[in-house]
């Protein structure tokens, strides 16, 4: 997320980072990724399903299907899919709907978040949640260079 807790526009990342992309890769690598509907429509298609991991998506509409993704109608039926789920983790990927129905559900074990310096004018918000609940710990920073138009740190959090 910017500074004003932007994390997209028109449909689309705002920004080019490839050092958190290659983060989010690296962390999300074989396991399970949980995307709202319109996240999956914003990913190039020739980049979905993500590569390697197992892309699961979030709509109402009973109908949607996508090749080689699950589907669910709610994020409660998602999760009681994988609840005995030992093996690889379920990463809620966004997008501002989908973050805020998670952090609402309170079923949120830990959290990475990319804090990147500066406004990027969203129309899409990380909802707030309270600092309170959670201990973090920065694991990542990447400073201005000729690939990464801003810097950014990477927190990950941890429930209290
Ligand atoms: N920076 C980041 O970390 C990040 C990550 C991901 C995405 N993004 C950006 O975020 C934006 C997309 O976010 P968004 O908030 O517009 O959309 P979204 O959260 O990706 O998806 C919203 C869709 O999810 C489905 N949905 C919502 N609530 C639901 C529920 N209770 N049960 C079942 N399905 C439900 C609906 O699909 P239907 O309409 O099909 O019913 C809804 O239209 C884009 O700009 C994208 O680039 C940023």
């Amino acid at each position: 997320m910017d500074a004003k807790r932007g994390i997209g526009k028109n449909n689309d990342l705002m920004w080019h980072l490839p050092a958190d992309m290659n983060f989010f890769k690296e962390t999300t690598k074989n396991q399970i990724v949980v995307m709202g509907r319109r996240n999956y429509d914003s990913i190039p298609e020739k980049y979905r399903p993500l590569p390697n991991r197992l892309n699961v998506i979030l709509t109402r509409n009973k109908e949607f299907q996508a090749e080689n993704c699950l589907v669910f109608n709610s994020l409660k039926d998602c999760l009681t899919h994988f609840e005995n789920e030992n093996e690889r983790k379920v990463f809620i990927i966004g997008g501002g709907e989908i973050y805020k129905m998670a952090l609402d559900a309170n079923c949120l074990d830990e959290m990475f978040i990319t804090y990147v310096d500066g406004v990027f004018d969203a129309d899409t918000f990380f909802p707030e949640f309270d600092e309170i609940d959670w201990k973090s710990e920065i694991i990542g920073s990447q400073s201005k260079d000729e690939k990464h138009i801003t810097s950014f740190k990477i927190l990950h959090y941890l429930r209290n």
